[in-house]
């Protein structure tokens, strides 16, 4: 089997960009699957637009990148226990994932990558922007760059600016666990196990501190780290539509979900791929 070529459109300096001429929903062949990857690779995340995927192929589009996992606090979708519905109603004011994060960074091996479709989304508004980490590392000085090679950041999944991001999906989609302390130690820098550069690995939601320090001592550091690596330079900004599609690479982007659509819907569905122990 062979696809068509796609097109690939960077949409910012620093990271994102766009593939043009890939329909997800059609068989994909193995080399198709490979290019799409390398592209994930080169801009960190990557974007289609009007995409047919029904939860079945939304799913069996994830398995072609990885292994679909459960995310821990939100039950999935009926069939689906893989897929979870990133909601935000019209009488709702607090949206998923509107704060600076790496996903679940306090499992013991986050997530390798995310896959987003958008179901309904306002006319503007509810855009997601992404942050490459490895031009927030390479940035830092070489003595910054030296002290953060001997840390490890504590991430801990009850830390409230990210807690408070999920109260309502847990209220209406709450899992048995959904109220589970969950942490874990990363190296503060992480060594992608695909491009083998290195990736400031902190992140506002969930790092709480370092390793054999106390929260009030990896304060400040922690503060320029979490305002340096957002930096706008760093940044691009996805504009959704119904049916596009993101994929991002955790192990060096984060995210973030703006929430300036009040009074109004954005339905999106999720499902991330098993990742490994980050080094
Ligand atoms: C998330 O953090 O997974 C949600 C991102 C978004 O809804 O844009």
């Amino acid at each position: 089997m062979r696809n068509a070529p796609f097109e690939v459109r960077p949409i910012a300096g620093a990271l994102g960009a766009e593939l043009h001429g890939v329909d997800l929903a059609r068989d994909l062949a193995d080399a198709t699957v490979g290019a799409i990857r390398q592209a994930l690779l080169d801009h960190l995340v990557i974007f289609f637009r009007d995409q047919e995927l029904s939860p079945e192929r939304f799913l069996s589009l994830a398995r072609r990148f990885g292994t679909a996992i459960e995310y821990p606090f939100v039950k999935g979708i009926d069939g689906f226990p893989e897929i979870i519905n990133v909601t935000k109603l019209e009488h709702e004011t607090i949206n998923f994932g509107g704060v600076w994060h790496s996903d679940t960074t306090y499992l013991e091996e986050p997530p390798m990558a995310t896959l987003l479709v958008a179901r309904e989304v306002p006319d503007a508004g509810g855009d997601t922007l992404f942050a490459n980490q490895y031009l927030a590392y390479e940035t830092l000085s070489e003595k910054l760059r030296g002290l953060l090679a001997g840390l490890r950041g504590v991430s801990s999944s009850a830390k409230a600016d990210a807690s408070r991001t999920r109260e309502d999906r847990i209220r209406t989609d709450g899992s048995a666990a959904a109220r589970k302390l969950l942490v874990a130690e990363h190296p503060a820098v992480r060594t992608h196990p695909e491009t083998g550069r290195k990736a400031l690995y902190v992140n506002r939601a969930h790092t709480v501190g370092f390793a054999g320090m106390t929260e009030e001592e990896s304060a400040p550091l922690l503060e320029y780290l979490f305002r340096h690596q957002i930096r706008p330079e760093f940044t691009c900004r996805f504009r959704w539509t119904a049916g596009a599609l993101a994929i991002w690479d955790n192990r060096c982007a984060q995210h973030y979900a703006v929430n300036d659509y009040a009074g109004r819907r954005r339905i999106m569905q999720r499902i991330t791929l098993a990742g490994d122990r980050p080094n």
